[in-house]
């Protein structure tokens, strides 16, 4: 069994930060979301993984995940010239996948539990394809399953406007070889992309056996910054504290926060689940729950909670708190002395400031 991550398309949603980095190498906790669904494959036993990469991000991704010998993982990147859809995906990935049967995972999507018990179900039954659904409040803005009485797969919609079920599309797949047939044999839908979900239904309609398996367990597409934080928050209820930083006597920091090598609080609250990050400093503030400040960042007179702050932040000296935001590497926000007074902004270009 191989595996194959999705990691190539725009990322527009998440515009400015995927002007400068790919999405899924945001990280949640301080780790990208990617390095997650690594970890899930490799949990799983599979060693032999390929990553399909856009020209835009390939680089960046190649240079941070590299050869995979850091999962004892064998990584071979594939490289898609444009996002034309999920199926073209697997169709460019013909010969890396070989007869293989594998799983393929969307790189922006996180799931609790990994993906060991849908492998092992898989790997011993004869099904052609499987593929992970879990219930949702609003399905419309996925792809969407319809049972027959006998459990398998009847219908497939991608982000119905009218819903059919409840059942949502989560970002994993199982498949056999003879999803080629189906790659080769569907058209672009109207967004100009090959589907997965016509490709699936293609297998569905030409008698092929594509069966559900129902998650329970919490998942998130990390797609926009609301879903950013709402995951992160989760992946950091899971987090196992550890105190590799410093706190001073004056700080009060509580048994669910983690504190990476040469993290500094001084003077500060820090309330978990939050993770500081390597060399990271809290002078003088307050940083509330669900928070992740990564390494080298400097936080001094300022409140945040409920955030992701990138690498090599400054926030100092800010009068209001800061919340539910997702700021990107190296910003510096700070108080501004001088006359006028009143909000002076450098924003890339799809930045947004909620201002009071
Ligand atoms: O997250 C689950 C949903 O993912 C499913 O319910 C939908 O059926 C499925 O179509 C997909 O919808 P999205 O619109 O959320 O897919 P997105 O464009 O965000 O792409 C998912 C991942 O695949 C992301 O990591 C980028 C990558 N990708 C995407 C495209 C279109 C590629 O590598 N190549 C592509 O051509």
């Amino acid at each position: 069994m191989k595996g194959l991550i999705l990691s190539g398309g725009k990322g527009t949603r998440l515009r400015p930060l995927t002007f400068t980095s790919a999405k899924q190498l945001i990280p949640l906790a301080n780790k990208p979301v990617l390095f997650r669904v690594i970890q899930a494959i490799r949990d799983a036993g599979i060693k032999e993984i390929g990553i399909v990469i856009a020209p835009e991000t390939g680089a960046e991704i190649k240079s941070v995940v590299g050869d995979g010998s850091r999962w004892d993982a064998r990584i071979t990147y594939i490289l898609q010239d444009e996002p034309r859809g999920l199926a073209h995906a697997v169709k460019i990935s013909r010969d890396f996948l070989g007869d293989s049967r594998f799983v393929m995972f969307l790189g922006d999507n996180c799931i609790e539990g990994g993906i060991h018990r849908l492998i092992e179900q898989y790997a011993a039954s004869d099904y052609n394809s499987q593929i992970v659904l879990t219930r949702v409040a609003d399905p419309r803005q996925y792809g969407v399953a319809v049972l027959r009485p006998d459990g398998s797969i009847d219908r497939l919609v991608e982000k119905p406007k009218d819903p059919p079920s409840d059942l949502a599309l989560v970002g994993v797949y199982m498949f056999d070889r003879h999803v080629f047939e189906a790659v080769e044999a569907i058209q672009p839908s109207w967004r100009n992309e090959l589907e997965i979900t016509d490709a699936i239904q293609w297998l569905v309609t030409h008698g092929y056996r594509v069966y559900p398996y129902v998650h329970t367990g919490w998942w998130v597409d990390t797609g926009k910054r609301e879903d950013m934080l709402e995951a992160n928050a989760l992946v950091l209820e899971e987090l196992v504290p550890r105190c590799e930083g410093e706190v001073d006597a004056h700080s009060v920091v509580d048994s669910r926060v983690t504190l990476e090598r040469g993290a500094r609080i001084v003077n500060s609250v820090v309330r978990g689940p939050t993770i500081i990050g390597e060399n990271a400093q809290i002078i003088n503030s307050y940083v509330g729950p669900f928070t992740s400040i990564d390494r080298d960042c400097v936080i001094e007179n300022a409140e945040i909670e409920r955030s992701i702050v990138l690498e090599g932040c400054r926030i100092e000296h800010i009068p209001a708190r800061i919340h539910d935001s997702l700021i990107g590497r190296r910003s510096v926000i700070t108080h501004a002395a001088a006359k006028p007074s009143g909000y002076r902004l450098l924003l890339g270009d799809y930045s947004q400031a909620g201002l009071l």
